[in-house]
């Protein structure tokens, strides 16, 4: 898919979180960073290098979590919808409410303050 394909998707999509969604998505993540990290540990690191330090698959296709947390684009929001929507090249996570809330609170924490 390419970078700008994804965008758009990602335009289409926040527009239709944004009128469907209930208020509570617009806060920051109530997840637990640490429950996130054990969950990306089972489900992303096969092909994601899930943390700073962490061991994993070197690959400039797949960004490294710690890279996806320090761009500027990369909220909340983004990440809920990127992991609802299906991906070329990701398997269609179903990942439970709570799952969701944690690996975004773990990815947010990885950015650098
Ligand atoms: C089968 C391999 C694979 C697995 C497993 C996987 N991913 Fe990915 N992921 C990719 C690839 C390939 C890309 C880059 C291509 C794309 O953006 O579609 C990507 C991109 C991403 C991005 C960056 C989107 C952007 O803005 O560029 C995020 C965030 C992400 N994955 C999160 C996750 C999380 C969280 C998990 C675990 C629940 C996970 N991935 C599991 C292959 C995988």
């Amino acid at each position: 898919m390419t970078h700008l394909g994804t965008l758009a998707m990602l335009a289409a999509a926040s527009a239709f979180l944004a009128g469907a969604a209930p208020p509570a998505l617009a806060q920051q993540s109530a997840g637990d960073p640490a429950a996130g990290r054990r969950v990306a540990e089972v489900w992303c690191a096969n092909c994601h290098v899930i943390g700073p330090g962490a061991s994993g698959p070197a690959s400039d296709v797949v960004p490294s979590f710690p890279s996806v947390a320090q761009r500027a684009s990369t909220t909340d929001m983004s990440l809920r919808v990127f992991l609802r929507t299906p991906h070329a090249n990701m398997p269609d996570f179903q990942l439970s409410r709570a799952e969701l809330d944690d690996i975004v609170a773990y990815i947010l924490s990885l950015k650098r303050r």
